[in-house]
């Protein structure tokens, strides 16, 4: 199995930026303990702060991976061209957050991506995103 894990604007800086809701792990730390978990499951990751990279890679890998674990940053409550994006994918992608945007400003109750993913985890810090990789198991 084939999993991409793509991480938008400023989660290069996880560990560092405002740790009391990110956490203070870097992911590229969580990254490699995640993946010794899943021996069998090939991940590749992507991090970018642009969002015309990020839709390029969705395109590149969407219609041959099993699952994409999006965390879109700030571009989930403002980005109708990701929207577009994942609708036009094989690939299903499951969005996730590592806060609980649910529970945070208004701005972040709204996710544009939301419609076109097969589901949202969100607010279980870095492990939102082994939630996303189980769920491609079943
Ligand atoms: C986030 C939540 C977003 O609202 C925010 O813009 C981020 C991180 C999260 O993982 O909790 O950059 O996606």
């Amino acid at each position: 199995m084939r999993i991409q894990i793509i991480n938008g604007p400023n989660l290069n800086l996880l560990g560092v930026r405002e740790p009391e809701i990110y956490g203070q792990q870097s992911f590229e730390d969580y990254f490699g303990k995640l993946t010794a978990q899943y021996p069998d499951i090939q991940f590749s990751y992507f991090q970018s702060n642009i969002e015309g990279e990020l839709i390029n890679k969705m395109q590149e890998v969407g219609f041959d991976f099993d699952g994409i674990v999006l965390n879109a940053g700030a571009y989930t409550h403002t980005s109708v061209a990701l929207q577009d994006c994942i609708r036009s994918l094989k690939t299903p992608v499951i969005e996730v957050h590592i806060s609980n945007v649910a529970t945070r400003e208004g701005f972040r109750q709204q996710s544009l991506i939301a419609p076109a993913c097969k589901g949202i985890i969100a607010g279980f810090g870095l492990d939102s995103y082994r939630l996303a990789v189980e769920s491609f198991q079943k």
